[in-house]
């Protein structure tokens, strides 16, 4: 089901900072920030040619980025995305397999303007796992 994998996302206590790293350390091709109201979060991504690096600041009270900052000061992997032909498809066959849905089950636009959704990382061994419609 799942295809090829889109991104990973690293949450990061400051977005400029950990930005200019990839830029000016790594010399990856870094994103402008694209705010997400929506999501609680601020996004740069990177472009890896093979894949995208997310990084993730959160944005306004509640994010779901500053709970995982509380318990990760430093930064950390948050989640990896794989892509997916059919989001609503994807959905319904894992809530029928007991796999669950984040939030209230239905997609959100994401970063890129798709269709995502996130699946519940106690049942993916901790990791929480973004899947995003791409046409294929
Ligand atoms: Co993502």
């Amino acid at each position: 089901m799942i295809g090829r994998l889109n991104h990973i996302a690293i949450a990061v206590p400051d977005l400029a900072t950990a930005a200019a790293k990839y830029r000016d350390l790594l010399g990856a091709h870094v994103g402008q920030p694209i705010v997400l109201p929506e999501h609680g979060v601020t996004v740069v991504f990177i472009d890896t040619g093979n894949s995208k690096v997310e990084l993730l600041e959160p944005l306004g009270a509640g994010s779901p980025i500053a709970v995982f900052l509380a318990k990760n000061p430093a930064g950390g992997m948050h989640h990896i995305c794989f892509e997916v032909p059919d989001i609503l498809a994807a959905a319904a066959m894992l809530t029928a397999s007991g796999a669950r849905v984040l939030g209230d089950g239905k997609p959100k636009t994401g970063a890129h303007g798709l269709p995502v959704l996130f699946l519940h990382p106690k049942d993916f061994d901790g990791t929480l796992i973004e899947l995003e419609q791409v046409a294929s």
